[in-house]
């Protein structure tokens, strides 16, 4: 089992922790080429990051984790860059998912899956339904995802329900199309963590993060460690946050 955050553990209040927690996990190719290396040992790098950040989330009991691996828009990449990260996406899952298993986490994918190669597509499959009982935290991983597209998808569904008559335009609520979005049922993203120095949202979870608080550092990726997550998260319990209304 992942316990070996102990020290870290105990810097957290469990009473302010966020229960959905975003990442944007950005910046392997700089920080590859700062280096001297191809992109490719960059993102190689960050799915080490990757596994640590999930041990500490679960270690923490955290109830959502969310990370952005893929998005609709990195198809413009160079078709190399592409078919490596398809290839890394692949290993890491077979690799992984066992472990993920053991520990409780419970994966679940956002995002669309039908471009992906048919024997990423099974093993996507087969994850979900190895994972789909347990309790633990909810693993997200956004791959060929994109806000827009999220909500363009829900907006389809919810079209298609009024023009077989189940539903009508007038009750479509806040709640109707949040039950359409890929993540129906996972609470709203609580904090939003973006690494390597850009301060934009990327089309990540456009609808979830209305009220996120956001936390930006300028470490790439590879070498975001548990350490500075548990920073974030501590930042997070020192905010106030409003929703809108005054403090009483
Ligand atoms: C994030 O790192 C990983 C993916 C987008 C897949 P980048 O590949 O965007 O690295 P930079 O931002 O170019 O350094
Ligand atoms: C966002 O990072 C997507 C992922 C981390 C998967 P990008 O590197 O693609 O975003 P931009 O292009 O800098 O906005
Ligand atoms: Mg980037």
């Amino acid at each position: 089992m992942w316990t070996s955050d102990g020290d870290l553990l105990a810097r957290v209040d469990k009473d302010k922790l966020p229960r959905h927690v975003a990442i944007i996990m950005d910046g392997n190719g700089r920080w590859a080429n700062g280096r001297g290396l191809l992109r490719s040992a960059g993102h190689v790098a960050g799915v080490k990051t990757l596994k640590n950040i999930l041990k500490t989330a679960v270690n923490l009991h955290l109830e959502a984790l969310t990370v952005y691996a893929f998005s609709t828009e990195n198809w413009k990449r160079p078709h190399t860059e592409v078919d490596f990260l398809m290839q890394l996406f692949s290993e890491y899952l077979e690799r992984e998912k066992l472990e993920m298993h053991q520990n409780n986490v419970r994966i679940k994918f956002l995002g669309r899956t039908e471009d992906f190669a048919p024997a990423l597509q099974k093993l996507m499959r087969e994850s979900v339904e190895l994972m789909k009982h347990n309790t633990g935290v909810k693993f997200n991983v956004a791959a060929d995802y994109g806000g827009q597209d999220e909500i363009i998808r829900a907006a389809q569904k919810l079209a298609r329900r009024v023009e077989r008559g189940e539903l009508s335009p007038e009750n479509i609520s806040i709640t109707f199309f949040e039950d359409e979005l890929d993540t129906a049922g996972q609470p709203p993203v609580d904090l939003m963590i973006r690494t390597s120095g850009e301060m934009r949202v990327s089309n990540f979870l456009l609808w979830q993060a209305a009220y996120a608080e956001f936390w930006f550092t300028d470490t790439p990726w590879p070498e975001f460690t548990p350490e500075e997550f548990v920073d974030a998260l501590v930042d997070f319990g020192k905010r106030n946050r409003r929703f809108g209304a005054v403090n009483s």
